[in-house]
């Protein structure tokens, strides 16, 4: 059945919310900002290439760009280090110690500099006995290393499983937010724990992760390449009703970084990434040379209106509600609502090689929007305004071979207006449980 939402789905997703979730005040929308790893690995020779290598240099020319260029301004914010940070033994103190020859003026300075530029910054660390790259891991030291990442005014801790028992993280992970909680300084907190139990074969508890985590790791460490992003497509369009359910303001699924501007992606799939990546709500941490970025890959970076679909404030997980012949439609709810409409950003996606683009022609009642009162249609990277459509109307698009079309959909009010979702002249606010839509299970 390709039902999209039930009022009893929503009736879960919303008690999971209020009731249950982490309430660190924190990611009330998915973060964005840039993350070293997918990019620069564990390069730690920067005797050989210096430009390159995990270092403080890195991290600061990053901040620079993220700012200059822009970035910060669509929304950006965290600039986050990943593995390879650590020298290999702790101090007399049993703290953690950066690398002193590629960050010799340590964590403390490069927070500052990165809050010197108005962004924050995020590190790496791992539940384990290492990190995943070999380096101290936090067991044996929670309390410490907790302390110290406040001590450094860290905003976002990423913490990784390897070399920890995936059973042991039902009590690890919450165990280390507990610390995390108690230093006083709010951190989001990215896990790693769902990911490693499913490996082992493990069903995650993700009513406990939702309670201790912001945001979370699902599936595999995303590679340069379409086949990785493919596969991570397919993941969670596979395990929808697994995963949507659990996102929300405050805790989101984490399909990993995007890749756009790298060396595997086209430009059709770059375009496409980003659209689904907004379709999942999922963290914008991009993972690329922002100093040799190409103008088209940061101009899909920048894409405001997709950043606008992927921060949408009501922090609806979209979902795949039509898969048929190497063409998937995606489907997201957003603001405004309109009595008890939603609108929604809907993304087209050709998964077909055959070489030519494949005509997509479909009503917005066959895609669950019957709202009576219309919809003005928005494409959201070529300049075309659809103009109010109502829910009859057949739509035609043109997708191209592994690319994308995204629309925006805004549900209208009774005068063709825009509703403000906030709206203080709507007398009943917003009812999730009188939302029941559907899409048709047989295709169009
Ligand atoms: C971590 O190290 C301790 C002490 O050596 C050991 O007892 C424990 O089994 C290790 N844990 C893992 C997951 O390897
Ligand atoms: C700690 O947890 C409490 C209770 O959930 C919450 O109200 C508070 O904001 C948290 N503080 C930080 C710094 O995360
Ligand atoms: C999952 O976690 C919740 C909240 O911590 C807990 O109440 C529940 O018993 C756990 N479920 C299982 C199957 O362990």
């Amino acid at each position: 059945m390709l039902q999209v939402w039930t009022a009893i789905g929503l009736l879960v997703f919303y008690l999971a919310n209020s009731v249950t979730s982490l309430e660190n005040g924190l990611a009330r929308t998915p973060p964005m900002g840039w993350l070293a790893w997918e990019r620069f690995r564990c390069n730690t020779d920067c005797k050989n290439d210096p430009e390159n290598c995990i270092s403080e240099n890195l991290f600061r020319t990053m901040a620079d760009i993220v700012v200059s260029e822009g970035y910060a301004a669509a929304g950006y914010e965290y600039v986050n280090v990943d593995d390879c940070w650590l020298e290999k033994e702790r101090n007399q103190y049993g703290q953690l110690v950066a690398d002193k020859t590629r960050f010799p003026r340590g964590m403390r300075s490069l927070s500052d500099y990165i809050h010197s530029k108005g962004l924050k910054f995020g590190i790496y660390e791992d539940y384990g006995n290492y990190t995943c790259a070999g380096y101290p891991g936090v067991l044996g030291y929670l309390q410490t290393d907790a302390d110290t990442f406040a001590s450094w005014d860290v905003d976002y801790v990423k913490l990784d499983g390897c070399y920890a028992h995936p059973s042991e993280m039902d009590q690890g992970y919450p165990e280390f937010g507990f610390h995390l909680n108690r230093t006083g300084r709010p951190m989001i907190y990215s896990c790693s724990w769902p990911v490693y139990q499913i490996y082992a074969g493990m069903q995650p508890n993700f009513t406990s992760i939702i309670q201790h985590c912001n945001v979370w790791r699902n599936f595999d460490d995303i590679q340069d390449s379409w086949a990785s992003v493919e596969s991570i497509i397919d993941y969670y369009g596979n395990n929808q009703d697994v995963i949507v359910p659990n996102a929300g303001p405050g805790h989101w699924n984490d399909p990993d970084m995007l890749i756009i501007g790298n060396f595997g992606l086209s430009y059709e799939q770059s375009k496409t990434q980003m659209a689904i990546w907004a379709i999942l709500a999922a963290p914008l941490l991009m993972s690329v040379d922002l100093r040799t970025i190409r103008p088209e890959y940061k101009a899909i970076l920048q894409n405001r209106k997709i950043i606008a679909v992927d921060q949408d404030p009501l922090g609806i997980q979209g979902r795949r509600i039509y898969k048929h012949k190497g063409i998937e439609i995606w489907s997201r709810p957003i603001t405004p609502l309109y009595q008890n409409y939603f609108s929604y950003a809907i993304a087209f996606v050709n998964r077909r090689t055959d070489g030519t683009p494949s005509d997509v022609a479909v009503t917005l009642k066959e895609l669950g929007l019957t709202s009576p009162t219309g919809y003005r249609v928005d494409d959201l990277y070529e300049d075309v305004d659809y103009g109010v459509l109502s829910p009859q109307t057949k739509i035609k698009v043109k997708v191209n071979p592994s690319g994308v079309v995204i629309l925006r959909a805004d549900v209208q009010s009774d005068y063709n207006r825009r509703v403000p979702y906030y709206s203080t002249t709507q007398k009943s606010p917003y009812n999730p449980l009188n939302q029941v839509f559907r899409v048709r299970n047989n295709g169009f």
